[in-house]
């Protein structure tokens, strides 16, 4: 019953080495893992582990700790999990237990969590530092912050560094994850006609995502019409009418491996005129962040690319009367009247989360890291014209319409490599796709 690693002995333990050898011997590391939490009384959400506590040796049970020692030449890891107990597991299923932790996971030696506070408190008595990742376990801050020699240190910053390049495990995952994302917003937009409800397209992905052994890596976005303008929409619950777009922002999660596609395609299969000049303009934004989505460049291109193919965009289309400087405004604050209509970054990083670490979100107010091979980023430009703003004039033309589309993409020595291009994006293979036979 003992789930599989998705990397081996070696991964995990390369990964360890990197991270500690960055620490120092003089301090106590503890990673804790994310609690439970709670849907509706004693129900629970579905389990998702940590994404340190995943990446550094791939627990992914609840009540769990990993902590290192230096002990006299060498690190010493020690796994702290949930012990046997038939009476909870007759509830919640067998547990690996102490035994099996020690014997078939990258680690030292296993704990049980009972003893956290006992052998976490001695070893923190002898020690310097505790690099510990706050606000996860109440217990350990509490015990961190009570040991009065002891200094308490940030480790997200060195594990960011290394988790912000994949390996080529992690890329095969991250490209498997990308495959089924893309196959079931392929099987979404064959469904598509008019009248469907955006409930029933959540549900071809989400049924695709659960066949694939997979899970969402975050709530899927399906709006029709107008609803394709809000940003986070997901009450995915109005049917969507002839002649309206429907945005759909799906992605799943393969070993902890996040994808995140957008697609905006027109429900009766045929874009109209107004329809298609937003999106003809936004995919020419996107292919244009993606050209420069190159090993040496600043995060911040993206933005810059999409930002003024999207401004230039619109003069020409007459939704904004001015000059290309005075549309994109400061070139640092991205603050002209183009923001009235595209109100979000272009991308971020993406890995074990969705909005993965190692960067802010694009057009953030500084150039940000330079762009390396082995990173993957998303490129999402969006366009929104919702019929319901009070704040801005909404042109006639294009009232009602919301258009983002969003894929990942992996940086290369040779170049952007499109992970999720099995998705179709032009408007014929759109067209084509839409309510056709599977
Ligand atoms: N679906 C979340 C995002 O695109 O950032
Ligand atoms: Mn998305
Ligand atoms: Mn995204």
């Amino acid at each position: 019953m003992m789930a599989t690693l998705p990397f081996t002995f070696d991964e995990y333990h390369g990964r360890q080495s990197r991270f500690l050898e960055q620490i120092p011997t003089d301090s106590l590391v503890l990673i804790p893992t994310n609690p439970v939490s709670f849907r509706s009384n004693d129900t629970s959400f579905p389990y998702r582990a940590n994404s340190y506590m995943l990446y550094l040796c791939g627990w992914s049970d609840p009540e769990a700790v990993l902590m290192a020692h230096y002990n006299v030449d060498s690190w010493v890891t020690t796994l702290f999990v949930q012990p046997r107990d038939t009476k909870a597991e007759i509830w919640t299923g067998c547990r690996v237990g102490t035994e099996g932790a020690a014997s078939e996971w990258p680690v030292h030696e296993a704990c049980s969590i009972i003893d956290l506070k006992d052998i976490v408190g001695t070893h923190l008595s002898a020690c310097k530092q505790a690099y510990l990742i706050q606000g996860v376990n109440s217990t350990l801050d509490e015990l961190v912050s009570s040991a009065v020699d002891t200094d308490s240190a940030d480790p997200t910053s060195i594990l960011d560094e290394m988790r912000v390049r994949k390996s080529e495990r992690e890329i095969q995952l991250m490209l498997k994850s990308a495959d089924i994302a893309s196959a079931a917003h392929v099987a979404a937009i064959r469904k598509g006609c008019a009248g469907i409800g955006e409930w029933q397209i959540q549900s071809v992905i989400e049924a695709h995502f659960t066949a694939s052994k997979s899970c969402c890596s975050y709530s899927s976005i399906v709006g029709g019409g107008d609803n394709a303008t809000i940003l986070h929409y997901n009450s995915n619950d109005n049917e969507i009418s002839d002649g309206e777009l429907v945005l759909v922002d799906a992605g799943c999660e393969v070993s902890g491996y996040a994808s995140d596609i957008t697609r905006t395609w027109p429900v009766n299969g045929k874009f109209s005129d107004q329809q298609r000049e937003i999106y003809e303009l936004v995919l020419k934004a996107q292919l244009a962040a993606i050209e420069v989505c190159q090993a040496g460049s600043v995060w911040l291109s993206m933005h810059r690319a999409t930002s003024s193919v999207l401004a230039q965009g619109m003069i020409d289309l007459g939704i904004l009367d001015c000059s290309l400087e005075e549309a994109i405004g400061d070139d640092m604050e991205f603050n002209g009247p183009y923001r009235n209509f595209f109100m979000h970054g272009t991308g971020h990083f993406l890995g074990l989360d969705v909005h993965d670490v190692g960067g802010g979100r694009q057009g953030d107010k500084d150039e940000g890291r330079i762009l390396q091979p082995g990173m993957v980023v998303t490129v999402e430009p969006g366009l929104y014209f919702g019929s319901w703003r009070t704040d801005v004039e909404i042109p006639d033309r294009y009232a009602g319409i919301g258009v983002r589309i969003e894929d990942n993409v992996l940086i290369t020595e040779e170049g952007p490599m499109v992970l999720t291009s099995s998705c179709p994006k032009t408007i014929d293979d759109i067209e084509a796709l839409v309510g056709s036979k599977g």
